[in-house]
């Protein structure tokens, strides 16, 4: 039993098996894996997050015949995990279903809206799943946590957990923490009514909410109230149905710098750097690294390259749009469209514009950290041009690790913008044709002002590692326990 436990659908590392039925193991993907590896890496405490892979299923039944909890290795130090296994039907609707295609899409505005969201059958059923995966984290907090100890609960799959485990434990202290937006209360209210209450009661089960930047702490503030809740804007509190005051803020999480430039250091990284070194030649390098995410806004980013090759023909040759943006969520057929729509739009540009010995786009499905690494390191310009983001971390790892003063092109709708926007170029993620240009601004600037930006993404960028914003909310739940 442990005094912290963390709960999270994706855990640290994720095990794949080999031909030889031995166990291989990567990072986990995306911003909040990333955020909680280097926060808790350590730390005494408990991780708990489901077996994903077959690989995870395979590792967990493994230490599960053991009876002991595996210790897995990150790069800044090791973490106990529990895995939970579930049933793969309930956990496609949960994951898939409920988590992927209706809450990301809702929090990011991603629907279609004239074809999507229907909330038919099928989606009761699935909620019904989404409930009971739920649960079984709320149970799995429950075994894992010491008397009196803190519960972390992360992001959208586990909505419901905090009440369910405060139902089980009042005991516990409880923080929730949002990694995503969280949408205005009108498309919120897209939700079926019972769905949209079940979500803002679930999540008021904890004592603590946490989310990225103010602007969504504020719209979730607003959900509460249209939803009937009492709240005061302004001390940032709600009271939940059972009396309680819970109390919402916003971290704006950042990163480890010196970790980061570490990392960077290291052998496999410094390899890649020759690759990319050798890729662009000497040319003007735009780099992009993401998941494979509608979220992410990648064929508006190849559009607006597009435009700027078309208006600027003294740059074709001289500049290198490097897109690495990793499979993600490929069971969604949204995300299968969009990957495909994304190869058409690359291969579109490289067809129109490429030369004997000039490759406009060079486009990177496979996931490599030191890859991913090295290209920010080498950048030019870092495009970091969602329709709408939680924070964004790799609009802040890129200027941690920058040799070349990189210029970061940033959307306005990233939550990172609050804490970049004096050093970036800002823009309206819709806008391609502002894009273009800024493309075209970048290139141009000299390398004094380069360089004082490049200092100012730097400093926004480690105002909050990933250890002081964890703390902060130890810290915070501690003070509202007392
Ligand atoms: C975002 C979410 C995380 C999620 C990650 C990767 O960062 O906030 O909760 O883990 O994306 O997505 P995936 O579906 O692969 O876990």
């Amino acid at each position: 039993m442990a005094e912290m436990v963390v709960a999270s659908n994706r855990g640290p590392v994720q095990f794949e098996v080999d031909d030889d039925g031995n166990l291989t193991s990567g990072r986990g993907a995306g911003g909040m894996v990333a955020a909680l590896g280097p926060a808790l890496a350590g730390q005494a405490g408990t991780w708990v997050a489901a077996a994903i892979s077959e690989g995870d299923r395979v590792a967990a039944r493994r230490v599960a015949r053991s009876g002991r909890l595996r210790t897995v290795e990150l790069e800044q130090g090791t973490v106990r995990l529990r895995s939970l296994v579930i049933d793969p039907r309930e956990y496609q609707s949960y994951y898939n279903r409920v988590s992927n295609r209706t809450i990301w899409f809702l929090q990011h505005y991603l629907f279609d809206v004239p074809r999507h969201p229907r909330f038919d059958r099928g989606f009761q059923l699935a909620w019904r799943h989404y409930e009971s995966v739920n649960r079984a984290f709320a149970a799995a907090c429950d075994d894992e946590a010491h008397r009196g100890g803190d519960v972390f609960v992360q992001d959208y799959h586990l909505a419901l957990a905090p009440a369910m485990l405060r139902e089980r434990r009042p005991d516990l202290g409880i923080a929730h923490f949002t990694h995503c937006p969280w949408a205005d209360p009108d498309y919120f209210a897209m939700l079926p009514s019972r769905v949209a209450a079940a979500v803002l009661e679930g999540m008021l089960g904890a004592d603590l909410l946490g989310f990225l930047v103010p602007r969504w702490a504020r719209n979730f503030l607003r959900c509460c109230r249209e939803a009937g809740f009492r709240m005061d804007p302004q001390g940032g509190t709600v009271q939940a149905a059972d009396g309680r005051t819970v109390t919402v803020r916003a971290y704006p999480l950042g990163v480890d710098g010196d970790d980061l430039r570490a990392r960077v250091a290291k052998v496999d990284a410094q390899v890649q750097q020759r690759a990319v070194t050798e890729l662009a030649r000497g040319r003007f390098l735009i780099v992009r690294v993401d998941r494979m995410e509608l979220s992410k806004n990648i064929l508006r980013g190849l559009e607006g390259y597009g435009m700027f090759l078309e208006r600027n023909p003294r740059v074709r040759g001289r500049v290198v749009h490097y897109a690495l943006a990793y499979a993600s969520r490929r069971d969604l057929p949204e995300y299968q469209a969009y990957t495909a729509e994304v190869k058409h739009a690359a291969e579109a540009i490289n067809e129109r514009f490429r030369t004997r010995t000039w490759e406009p786009v060079v486009l990177e499905l496979k996931d490599n950290y030191p890859r991913a690494l090295a290209a920010m390191a080498m950048a030019d310009v870092l495009l970091v041009n969602p329709v709408w983001d939680g924070m964004n971390l790799v609009a802040k790892e890129g200027p941690a690790v920058s040799r070349r003063d990189a210029v970061l092109i940033l959307s306005r709708n990233a939550g990172a913008a609050d804490d970049l926007g004096d050093g970036a170029l800002v823009v309206n993620p819709f806008d391609t044709a502002e894009l273009a240009e800024a493309f075209a601004t970048a290139m141009a600037m000299p390398a004094d002002e380069r360089a004082k930006r490049a200092s100012l993404l730097r400093e926004g960028a480690s105002a909050l590692p990933p250890q002081d914003w964890f703390a902060a909310q130890r810290d915070d739940l501690a003070a509202l326990r007392a």
